[in-house]
C-alpha cells in the first residue's frame, strides 16, 4: 500500500485516538433536552476540526433541533463528488451502574475504547475526518471532491436533515454518499451494508379513570390502565413473532433468491449469536425464516418501556389512571411509515378494552432502504477493502435504521456506500459500548484508500 496519506495516518494514529477521546467526552445525547448545549458543543468541535484540516466553507447549518456540520473541498476537477455522512449525537447511557467505566470518560481496555458513542457514531465520524486529514495534510489535496454533512439528530429520527435533504440544497450536490455508521459482519471481514430497515416509533397511551384510585376501594369496578395496556400489547404480536395488525405484511418485498443465497454463505453461527450476542435461553421469531431474514428482511414490533404507575420500593395500592408504552416497529422494503402507522393506529383503537381511552402518537419514523450495488463507487470500495483487509467484501443488510440513507436516494438520486467498521459485539445503544481500536485504524486506512480508488 504505497500511499503517503496512509503513512501519515499510521504515524499520527496515537494523536487521532486522543482526538477521538476528546469528542467522546462531550455527552451529546440528542433525545434529552438538557443536553442540547452538549450537542452544539460536539458540532462546534467537529467544525473546528474540519477547518483545521483544510476543509472549506465549514459552518453549522441550523435545524429546528440540533445543528448539522457542513464543509467541502471541491478542487478535484473532473473527479466524482462524495457526500460524507455521519452523526455526532448519541443514545442515552443508562443503565449507568452497568458501565465498567463511566460512559463519557473514554477508557482503553484490551484493544478497545469504551464510551457512549465510541462506535455509534463518533468513532466512525472521526475515522472519516482523520482519513480526510491524512489526505489533505500528506498530499495537499483530496483525490475526489468531498462534501461533509454530519447531523446531530440521527438517534431521534433525523427530522432536521430530512427537511434539508428534501429541499435539494446545492450543498448536497454529489455523485454518491459515503456513510460510516454500520458494522462488519464478523471481525476482520470487510463488509458493505446494502440495506436497512425503516421504523415507526410510537407512544401508546391508555387512560382509565379521572385520577389515580385506591385499589381496594375501587378495584373490581374501575378499569385499570396498565392491565388494559398489557391486553392491547399482547394482541399486537403472537407467540411466534407474527405481527397481528391486519394488512401489516401486505407490501413486504422479499429479498431476491440471489440475495438470500449470498446470506446463506455468510459465516453465521446461530448458537454463538444466541449465547454471546443475545445472551438468551432461546431465539424467537417467525417460523420459516432464518435469523438473518428475521432481522434484515422481516418487519418486527418491540416494546421499549412502560413508564408510569407505581415503581418505587415497597408497595402502593393504586389503580393508575394512565399508562403509556413506547412501541416501535421496524419496516422493510415495500412498506411505508405512513401506512404502517395508520394500520397500527386503527387496530389499537379497535382492540382497546371497554372503559378506557387510547391515544396513539407517532414520535418519529424513517423509510427502509436497499442501495444500488452496480456502480463504480461500490466497485472502488471493494478494491480498497480487499487491499486493506486481504479478503473479498461481503454484502449484508442490517436490521438497524439510518433514516437519511433512503432520502439520499429518493430526493438526491445518490447511491450510498455504507462502509462501517463496528463489530457485532460493540454494544451499540447498550452499556459498555466500545470501538475496537484496530478497526478505528483500519477504518481510517480503508476510507483513505477508498477515496483514492474512487478517483480512478
Ligand atoms: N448506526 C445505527 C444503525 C445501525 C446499527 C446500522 C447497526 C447498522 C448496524 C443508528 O445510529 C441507529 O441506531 N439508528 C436508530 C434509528 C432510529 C432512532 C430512527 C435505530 O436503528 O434504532
Ligand atoms: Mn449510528
Ligand atoms: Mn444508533
Amino acid at each position: 500500500m504505497s500511499s503517503s496519506a496512509v503513512d501519515f495516518a499510521l504515524k499520527n494514529y496515537p494523536r487521532f485516538v486522543e482526538e477521538l477521546k476528546a469528542l467522546l467526552r462531550i455527552p451529546s445525547i440528542s433525545t434529552l433536552p438538557e443536553h442540547a448545549g452538549d450537542c452544539r458543543l460536539a458540532a462546534d468541535s467537529l467544525a473546528t476540526e474540519l477547518k483545521r484540516i483544510g476543509m472549506e466553507h465549514v459552518r453549522l447549518i441550523e435545524t429546528k433541533g440540533h445543528p448539522m456540520v457542513y464543509g467541502d473541498w471541491l478542487h478535484a476537477t473532473g473527479k466524482p463528488t462524495a457526500l460524507v455522512y455521519g452523526h455526532y449525537d448519541v443514545q442515552p447511557p443508562d443503565p449507568l451502574d452497568e458501565w465498567l467505566s463511566p460512559p463519557f470518560e473514554p477508557t482503553e481496555r484490551d484493544g478497545n475504547i469504551y464510551a457512549r458513542g465510541a462506535v455509534d457514531d463518533k468513532g466512525q465520524v472521526m475515522a472519516q475526518v482523520k482519513a480526510l486529514e491524512s489526505l489533505l495534510v500528506a498530499t495537499g489535496k483530496l483525490p475526489i471532491n468531498v462534501r461533509v454533512i454530519f447531523e446531530g439528530e440521527e438517534e431521534v429520527g433525523g427530522e432536521g436533515i430530512a427537511d434539508f435533504v428534501a429541499s435539494k440544497p446545492p450543498e448536497l450536490k454529489a455523485d454518491f454518499a459515503l456513510v460510516s455508521d454500520t458494522e462488519l459482519f464478523a471481525p476482520g471481514l470487510p463488509t458493505l451494508c446494502v440495506g436497512l430497515r425503516g421504523m415507526i416509533y410510537t407512544e401508546l397511551e391508555v387512560r382509565s379513570s379521572r385520577t389515580d384510585l385506591h385499589s381496594g376501594v375501587y378495584g373490581g369496578a374501575a378499569p385499570n390502565s396498565f392491565v388494559s395496556l398489557a391486553q392491547i400489547l399482547a394482541k399486537l404480536k403472537d407467540e411466534e413473532g407474527k405481527i397481528l395488525i391486519p394488512g401489516f405484511y401486505d407490501d413486504v418485498i422479499p429479498p431476491s433468491a440471489e440475495e438470500l443465497a449470498t446470506w446463506k454463505k455468510l459465516p453465521f453461527d446461530e448458537e454463538h449469536y444466541r449465547i454471546s450476542e443475545v445472551g438468551s435461553k432461546q431465539l424467537v421469531g417467525e417460523k420459516g425464516y432464518s435469523v438473518l431474514e428475521r432481522t434484515w428482511a422481516r418487519p418486527t414490533l418491540d416494546v421499549h418501556g412502560i413508564p408510569g404507575g407505581f415503581t418505587g420500593a415497597g408497595a402502593k395500592t393504586v389503580i393508575p389512571a394512565k399508562a403509556t408504552a413506547k412501541v416501535s416497529m421496524r419496516l422493510v422494503p415495500g412498506m411505508t411509515p405512513a401506512k404502517a402507522f395508520a394500520l397500527y393506529k386503527s387496530f389499537v383503537e379497535k382492540i382497546a378494552p371497554a372503559g378506557v381511552d387510547v391515544e396513539v402518537r407517532l414520535i418519529h419514523s424513517g423509510d427502509p432502504c436497499v442501495v444500488a450495488v452496480n456502480n463504480p463507487y461500490i466497485q472502488a470500495a471493494t478494491r480498497a477493502l480487499h487491499e486493506v483487509w486481504g479478503k473479498d467484501t461481503v454484502f449484508i443488510r442490517s436490521g438497524g435504521s439510518i433514516p437519511i440513507v433512503g432520502d439520499f436516494d429518493r430526493h438526491l438520486g445518490l447511491p450510498s456506500v455504507m462502509m462501517g467498521f463496528g463489530l457485532p459485539d460493540d454494544n451499540l445503544h447498550a452499556p459498555n459500548e466500545k470501538f475496537h481500536l484496530k478497526n478505528f485504524e483500519l477504518g481510517i486506512i480503508s476510507l483513505i484508500r477508498f477515496m483514492e480508488e474512487a478517483a480512478n
